[in-house]
């Protein structure tokens, strides 16, 4: 389905028949795909929200020059296009960045956060300039080019023999994906702002995951969230790097229907 969000179709599946919503944000540069290792067992207690973030997936492109700000603007907007007051926010982390962002923004949306391979901090110079030299790489290379490299990035070694099947599938999404449409999302992800002083303010359950093999946002992130956001549950993921919901889906899994079954009591 499609909804005209902040002038454009945002992209987006909405399944499951419950009162408590779960809105999953996906990661860069990727689509709302990457979550169907989650959406089957989801739906059956919960409704269930995947939607594309602009640039990527199925969602329209618009001119491809857009702020972090657009992101959180763009979740806003699906809420109120589909009126939800308040929900449950599963990010992983580019999905993460946009849900801690929103918390600070939107509070009174949140109902719930869960937070997967991701951190708080704003890009550092050196961030800055990886971000120039993968949209530079991306121009004259090709995506292709970029997305092996960046699959060799994002999942652990064992994961090329253990989960080929799920790096085939996220290898055709990045290939679908257009050259403006990752250059767009890179340039946003350099505009975000910090979002680590807001951590004590969150006020809602919060569950942390994090792939213990995780490279791009090491474990060390996600227990300083887990220090700073109070009553916060902290998991490791094993046998995974940065796409713990792909790499050790049982475990991931496992954890989120705990949490969100937690949520009901
Ligand atoms: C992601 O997986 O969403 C990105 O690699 C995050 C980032 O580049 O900061």
């Amino acid at each position: 389905m499609d909804a005209f969000v902040n002038g454009i179709n945002v992209h987006y599946s909405d399944l499951g028949s419950k009162d408590d919503t779960v809105v999953l944000i996906h990661g860069f540069p990727l689509s709302s795909e990457m979550w169907n290792p989650q959406l089957k067992m989801l739906q059956e207690n919960h409704r269930v929200i995947a939607y594309d973030i602009r640039g990527l997936g199925k969602s329209n492109l618009g001119d491809s020059q857009y702020t972090f700000e657009f992101f959180v603007d763009d979740l806003i907007g699906l809420l109120d296009h589909l009126k939800i007051p308040k929900v449950v926010l599963c990010g992983l982390s580019m999905g993460g960045y946009i849900a801690l962002r929103a918390a600070q923004r939107n509070p009174e949306r949140v109902a719930a956060l869960v937070l997967c391979d991701t951190g708080p901090q704003a890009d550092s110079n050196e961030a800055k300039l990886g971000r120039a030299a993968s949209i530079k790489s991306v121009k004259m290379n090709g995506v292709k080019a970029f997305g092996e490299k960046f699959l060799k990035a994002v999942f652990a070694p064992a994961s090329f023999e253990s989960k080929l099947g799920r790096i085939d599938e996220t290898r055709k999404v990045i290939e679908a994906t257009s050259e403006s449409g990752i250059c767009g999302a890179l340039l946003a992800m350099a505009t975000r702002t910090d979002t680590t002083d807001g951590l004590t303010s969150i006020a809602v359950p919060t569950l942390i995951m994090v792939g213990e093999l995780d490279k791009v946002t090491p474990p060390a992130l996600s227990e300083l969230m887990h220090a700073r956001i109070k009553g916060s549950e902290l998991h490791t993921i094993l046998r995974a790097a940065h796409m713990s919901n792909l790499e050790n889906e049982e475990d991931f899994n496992e954890n989120l229907v705990r949490f969100l079954e937690n949520l009901r009591i």
